[in-house]
């Protein structure tokens, strides 16, 4: 529209306003009341340019998009399945953020990977006073996934949170032992055939109270091993309780280090620092600069790490024989490479029987748990169950045929809280003192 066309527009405007009743001026035959004063002018709103392009230039978003397209967040696809999604999408993790939960309602099909608006979202334009709890979704202490079920009702219910320190909770939403993938098990021989709901105790380790040794739970406290069960802490992505030092096994009379030289940092502090264009690493590709001229200052890392990964790699060597020298674990050799690995051996079956030592022993077990997710014939929604497998056990050779000891266990819980790893940069990185504390202390143990 010309700008001729739009003053007659509003001229005209103008005139019919004030040929309606509302525009008179002073009441309706009868009253006798004046006009009111007019109100006063409101102080000059901020510039916008000011407050709102210190994020929104062009310029600075452009560079924060290009950026993270180079995270392995902005790289991966969604994960989209029940158990999955809260972390591994963008509605997902809104859905749970939003409404308080654990674990998203049903499948998110049309789940989208992680994106800008997964950790950001606005809640005020104050931005004087830390601007960047204005601009995230969460900073709040988190209610982690393994620490609020109830092994009663088999059922998530908040009870406890755990501060990590602003921006860190944001990240500790995810970042996190990822929990139970499953709640029900169907044993599909008889007479056990019916599906029944599994306390997922037996189902993933952290379930077990290993995270310290507390109330009439002791480390000579005897525990069963079962089939089903997993050490899991899921890729590696216990980095929040890393830096404060949580979440390991700790034995009685053995101190560990809580305050080290990073246990007060942020995790942007180091893996939002300064970008560099060459090497692709700082600002929003999250991977840590290790060239930051700020780091640089105390220690080299290029040198520093692989230093420290030597070292961590040998106690779990040592860590590793010695569970498998009591069967906890077993010793496994690639014939081709070479490599060692160890795995976890179950003490017991599903239904907690002993397994056998020896092959004249009884012939079947229910050793294994397998998913069998079927959509429900009323709803059609996904029903996660898994299936007990029923076989005979060869491997009675390498098994303890006791069970363990919450000492045991937590010495096997470490192995694992040390060596779990989505790249073997992140291995204890985050807090070698207490990594090593947790190995070295569990070597004394089983010795
Ligand atoms: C401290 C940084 C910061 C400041 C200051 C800021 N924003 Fe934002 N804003 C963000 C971020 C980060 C996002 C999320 C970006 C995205 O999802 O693409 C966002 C998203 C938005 C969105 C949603 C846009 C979309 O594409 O989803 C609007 C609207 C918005 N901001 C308006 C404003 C206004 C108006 C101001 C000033 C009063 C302001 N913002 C100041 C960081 C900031
Ligand atoms: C509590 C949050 C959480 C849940 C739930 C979760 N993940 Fe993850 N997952 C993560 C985090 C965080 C990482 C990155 C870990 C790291 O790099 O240290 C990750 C990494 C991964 C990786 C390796 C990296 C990659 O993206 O390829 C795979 C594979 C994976 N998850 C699969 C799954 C599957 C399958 C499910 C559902 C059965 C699932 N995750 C549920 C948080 C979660
Ligand atoms: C994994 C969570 C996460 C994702 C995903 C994410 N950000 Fe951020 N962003 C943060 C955090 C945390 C901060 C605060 C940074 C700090 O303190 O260094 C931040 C800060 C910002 C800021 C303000 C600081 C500045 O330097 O201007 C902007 C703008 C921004 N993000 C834009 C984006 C955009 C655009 C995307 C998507 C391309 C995005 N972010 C994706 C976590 C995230
Ligand atoms: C919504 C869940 C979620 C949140 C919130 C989250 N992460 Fe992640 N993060 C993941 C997943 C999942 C991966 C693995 C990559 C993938 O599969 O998308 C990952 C990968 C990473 C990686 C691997 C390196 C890379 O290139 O991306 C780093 C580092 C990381 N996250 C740091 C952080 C930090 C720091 C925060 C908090 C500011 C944070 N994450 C918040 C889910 C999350
Ligand atoms: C003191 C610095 C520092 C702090 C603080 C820190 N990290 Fe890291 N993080 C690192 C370094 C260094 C690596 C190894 C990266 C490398 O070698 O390139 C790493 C690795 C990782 C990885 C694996 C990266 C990959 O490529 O797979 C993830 C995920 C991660 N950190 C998440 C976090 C989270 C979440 C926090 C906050 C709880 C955090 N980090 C705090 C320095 C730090
Ligand atoms: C004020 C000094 C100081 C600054 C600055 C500093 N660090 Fe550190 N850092 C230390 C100290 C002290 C240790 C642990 C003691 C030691 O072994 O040197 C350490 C240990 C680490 C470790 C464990 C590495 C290992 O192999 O033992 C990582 C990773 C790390 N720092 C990352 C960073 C990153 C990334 C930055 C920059 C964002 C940074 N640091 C800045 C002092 C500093």
């Amino acid at each position: 529209m010309k700008l001729k066309n739009v003053i007659q527009l509003l001229c005209f405007a103008f005139v019919l306003m004030c040929i309606a009743p509302s525009c008179v001026k002073e009441g309706p035959i009868g009253y006798t009341g004046n006009a009111g004063e007019n109100g006063k002018d409101g102080a000059n709103g901020k510039d916008a340019n000011a407050t709102c392009l210190t994020c929104h230039a062009q310029a600075n978003m452009a560079a924060k998009e290009a950026q993270y397209d180079m995270s392995d967040k902005g790289t991966r696809t969604a994960r989209s399945g029940k158990y999955c999604a809260r972390c591994h999408s963008t509605e997902g993790f809104q859905e749970i953020a939003t409404m308080g939960t654990f674990v998203v309602t049903n499948e998110m099909l049309n789940g989208t990977k992680i994106t800008c608006a997964a950790c950001h979202k606005h809640s005020g334009f104050d931005f004087a006073t830390d601007a960047n709890s204005k601009i995230l979704r969460t900073i709040s202490p988190v209610y982690l996934n393994y620490e609020n079920y109830n092994l009663t009702t088999n059922a998530f219910v908040a009870t406890k949170s755990t501060d990590y320190g602003s921006i860190n909770n944001l990240c500790a939403n995810c970042h996190q032992i990822r929990s139970t993938t499953v709640a029900t098990y169907t044993d599909p021989t008889p007479p056990k055939g019916t599906p029944v709901t599994t306390p997922v105790k037996y189902t993933a380790v952290p379930y077990f109270p290993v995270a310290n040794v507390t109330g009439s739970i002791t480390q000579n406290t005897l525990v069963k091993y079962r089939a089903g069960t997993n050490f899991g802490i899921h890729e590696g992505a216990n980095q929040p309780d890393y830096l404060i030092s949580r979440g390991g096994y700790e034995y009685a009379g053995k101190t560990y280090t809580r305050k080290t030289a990073h246990s007060a940092d942020k995790c942007t502090d180091c893996h939002f620092n300064v970008y560099d264009a060459t090497a692709k690493t700082g600002g929003h590709t999250m991977k840590t600069n290790l060239k930051d001229p700020k780091c640089v200052g105390c220690h080299d890392l290029t040198t520093k790490i692989p230093a420290t990964l030597v070292t961590i790699n040998s106690k779990l060597t040592e860590l590793g024989e010695l569970l498998s020298a009591k069967k906890i674990f077993k010793k496994t050799t690639n014939a081709t490479t070479g490599a060692v690995s160890y795995s976890a051996q179950f003490s017991h079956d599903f239904y907690g029987t002993v397994l056998p030592t020896t092959a004249s022993a009884p012939t079947t077990y229910a050793l294994t748990l397998a998913g069998a997710n079927l959509p429900s014939a009323t709803t059609g929604l996904l029903v996660y169950n898994s299936l007990v497998t029923w076989a005979a056990d060869t491997d009675f050779a390498n098994r303890i045929g006791r069970e363990w000891t919450y000492g045991e266990l937590g010495a096997a819980f470490n192995y694992t809280y040390v060596n779990t790893v989505a790249t073997a940069a992140n291995k204890g990185i985050h807090n070698p003192i207490y990594a090593l504390e947790l190995l070295q202390s569990s070597i004394d143990y089983l010795k």
